[in-house]
């Protein structure tokens, strides 16, 4: 699966990186609710897919996330991108965001798993029975031990699984994530898992198979360094993916985002991802070195053809 990511992974990213193969499940950005019920256009802005049957171009099927921290607004809002198709409602519980978790949501519920009870049940009992219902935790917030009781509360509130990046909400994002809690989930619950959190690379992914024993995986900021990390690791590409396949999807991304969004947003999501590509590839920090200064989006994506070229 590939990972929710706010401010990153939008409609166009999933339409590029599922264009590859290899994804089975895409969660859009987080949709924050307080205590409203949002408008059809919000949903629409952030799942556009959903016109088409909630799935991406290349037919995978896309869930709308909600992070709150009261039931009954969630309810509504899952009621509701259910009504417009949602292929499946995602709850975060695990955002560390600091404005998020004054406001009550994200990764602070995980300190109340009867409150994540509450909200799984309430949100599962107001979307029809074949919308499945999923959650996303930290470990905890603190405490990695907290993962256990939440684990539970999900089950209990009825979530189809149960996706857990590796790490507290203070761990933040500092390596390593701590795999070995997911057999420690599974021994006190069945609720299917998905682990997440630090693959980066094909050998990443078999450790993180090995430790935590899951079949389910979901991969983030490893996706954007590598977009063809899913299929590496499906065996469908026998060799890790060169800069020559991994550059010849920058422009089509770049054109996309200036052609569904503005010139603006191409500009500054095609440097974002250029930064994350570097990662992966050297050759992109150089691209991105020849086009980090164009502002203009004209001069911009002449600077990016010569250094692509
Ligand atoms: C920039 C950024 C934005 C994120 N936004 C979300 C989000 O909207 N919803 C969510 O559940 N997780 C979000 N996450 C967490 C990721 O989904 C994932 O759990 C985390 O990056 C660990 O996986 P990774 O090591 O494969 O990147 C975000 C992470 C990053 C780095």
């Amino acid at each position: 699966m590939m990972a929710p990511m706010e401010g990153v992974v939008d409609w166009v990213m999933r339409d590029t990186l599922t264009s590859i193969g290899g994804i089975d499940q895409c969660v859009t950005e987080f949709i924050r609710v307080t205590q409203y019920l949002h408008s059809e256009i919000v949903f629409h802005k952030f799942c556009p897919e959903l016109r088409m049957g909630s799935k991406t171009r290349f037919g995978t099927p896309v869930f709308v996330q909600l992070l709150g921290g009261h039931a009954e607004p969630l309810a509504m809002n899952a009621e509701r991108a259910a009504k417009l198709g949602a292929a499946g409602i995602d709850l975060n519980f695990g955002c560390p965001a600091k404005t998020v978790n004054r406001h009550d949501g994200g990764a602070s519920l995980l300190k109340c798993p009867d409150r994540v009870l509450g909200i799984v049940k309430a949100v599962r009992a107001a979307v029809p029975a074949e919308t499945p219902v999923t959650v996303k935790i930290r470990l905890g917030f603190d405490d990695p031990s907290a993962c256990l009781e939440n684990a539970l509360a999900a089950e209990e509130g009825g979530a189809q699984w149960l996706t857990v990046h590796c790490r507290t909400k203070t761990d933040g994002y500092r390596p390593p994530a701590y795999w070995d809690w997911m057999p420690k989930i599974r021994e006190k619950t069945k609720i299917p898992l998905v682990a997440n959190g630090e693959i980066w690379t094909r050998e990443d992914f078999l450790r993180c198979q090995e430790v935590t024993g899951c079949d389910m995986f979901m991969i983030g900021r490893g996706a954007l360094a590598n977009p063809f990390i899913f299929r590496e690791i499906q065996g469908a590409a026998t060799r890790t993916s060169s800069w020559q396949e991994v550059g010849a999807l920058v422009p089509g991304f770049f054109a996309a985002c200036t052609d569904h969004i503005n010139d603006h947003f191409a500009t500054s999501r095609t440097k974002q991802w250029l930064k994350s590509l570097a990662l992966g590839h050297a050759e992109a920090k150089e691209v991105f070195n020849q086009v980090k200064t164009h502002k203009k989006p004209t001069e911009f994506r002449s600077a990016l053809e010569k250094a692509l070229s």
